[in-house]
């Protein structure tokens, strides 16, 4: 079967792995494909493959081809191309593997098993002359992988930037517009269904981590495994940061970024960042999602739209599957690794930061402040002392510094920290640089 995808003179034979609300959105799009006009491609469910096969679902497929059954898609003839819809690494790795091995085409919105093991899967597809196909992996119906492996390829990538988790792009541009705090939004997107009941892979940055690992496997051609890619989540921001940080001409995103030049190397980081309210980036709100590339020959690109969702990640993933139907095969490239780069420490990356910080309002705290600072080679920038609470005699200081090195910064918080008249380090958020703004 390898490369064929036909499984008659007319159909392409589709096996679906996982039938939540992404697999039942393909499905009725096959059908709609299905039924189309355009006679030169002809596409069928053969199978779909769930947990539970007694549920009820809204999905325009013979629910005599639902079962719990891998063997009904995977290594199946009639099934040409198995697309994985079930997310996490276990079993979907170990289905992938098989699929590709039995000479299956794959097509799969997995981020996470392609973060954790696409250096893997990409070499099995080679091996088997099958394609894996991922471009619904990362920010939904943005298409970004099609770019990065495609059309781009002549680029010397600068950065790779980007807001690719919606679930706390929504929670955070609430905070910014209502005043309100994080657990109050995340329960609000909860009910609304933008959020998880388990919040963590989306609110603690996880989510956008495998996506960024991703982007960067495929701008830099270089292997970031997800452990050396730094991480922090959005649930130690306050209101009051997004007070502050409009005054000073920000808002807060959380952002991936990935960049690399042969003198630094490769470091890819998933934080919360001060963005200058003037780029394009900082008005990227609710739950979409951008990536902004940088190229040396083609300058500034800006990709926006709807990062997840049934429909969006069904466009993406008929995309591919139509591009397997339509006769794309495997060049035997996808898995090789030309240019790498060494993986840079979080330690050296240099930027400016935002410190806020709850103080005794007294003589000589601020002074106190500065020496860590100094002594640390940290400059600051500007100081706003706000609201100040006469009563129990303490205020908040905002402290923006100029560029400083990450180790620096955070030698610095911990004597900070240490300061008798420092009641509590309450933020220590990075600016994002964005060309000669800052
Ligand atoms: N949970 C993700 C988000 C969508 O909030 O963007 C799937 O990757």
């Amino acid at each position: 079967m390898t490369g064929s995808v036909k499984t008659d003179n007319q159909s392409t034979g589709i096996g679906l792995l996982g039938l939540g609300v992404v697999g039942s959105a393909v499905a009725n799009a096959v059908s709609q494909r299905h039924r189309s006009e355009d006679p030169s491609v002809s596409l069928n469910v053969v199978a779909a493959v769930v947990r539970d096969a007694s549920r009820k679902r809204d999905v325009t497929i013979d629910p005599c081809a639902i079962s719990t059954k891998p063997e009904t898609v995977i290594a199946n003839p009639e099934v040409g191309i198995v697309v994985e819809l079930m997310g996490g690494v276990d079993p979907a790795f170990d289905y992938i593997t098989s699929a590709l091995n039995a000479g299956q085409h794959v097509v799969t919105a997995n981020k996470e098993v392609m973060a954790k093991h696409g250096g893997e899967l990409l070499a099995t597809a080679d091996e088997n002359n099958v394609c894996l196909y991922y471009e619904a992996s990362v920010a939904g119906g943005i298409p970004i992988i099609g770019p990065l492996m495609n059309d781009l390829t002549a680029n010397k990538i600068q950065s790779v930037r980007g807001i690719i988790n919606g679930t706390t792009n929504f929670i955070l541009t609430k905070m910014s517009n209502e005043g309100a705090e994080f657990n109050d939004v995340l329960a609000e997107a909860q009910e609304l269904g933008y959020a998880e009941s388990d919040p963590t892979a989306d609110v603690d940055g996880f989510d956008a981590l495998y996506k960024i690992s991703i982007l960067a496997r495929l701008a830099y051609h270089t292997e970031v495994p997800v452990d050396v890619i730094h991480r922090e989540g959005i649930r130690e921001i306050h209101a009051k940061d997004f007070r502050y940080a409009s005054e000073l001409g920000y808002t807060i995103k959380l952002l991936a970024v990935a960049q690399a030049n042969a003198d630094s190397g490769l470091l890819a980081r998933v934080h919360p960042a001060l963005i200058p309210l003037d780029v394009p980036m900082a008005s990227v709100n609710g739950v979409l999602n951008a990536v902004e590339v940088e190229g040396d020959l083609v300058g500034s690109l800006w990709f926006q739209g709807p990062g997840a969702g049934p429909n969006p990640t069904a466009s993406a993933v008929m995309g591919d599957v139509l591009r397997i139907a339509k006769g794309a095969v495997n060049d035997g490239g996808s898995s090789s690794v030309p240019e790498s780069f060494a993986i840079a420490s979080m330690a050296d990356h240099e930027c400016q930061y935002y410190i806020r910080l709850t103080a005794s309002d007294r003589p000589g705290v601020l002074a106190n402040v500065a020496r860590v600072l100094g002594d640390a080679d940290i400059s600051i920038n500007s100081v706003l002392q706000k609201d100040t609470d006469t009563e129990n005699g303490r205020a908040d200081l905002v402290i923006m510094t100029h560029p400083a090195r990450e180790a620096n910064m955070q030698s610095a918080a911990r004597s900070i920290r240490e300061l008798d008249t420092v009641l509590q380090l309450d933020s220590l958020l990075r600016v994002e640089t964005y060309g000669a703004r800052s």
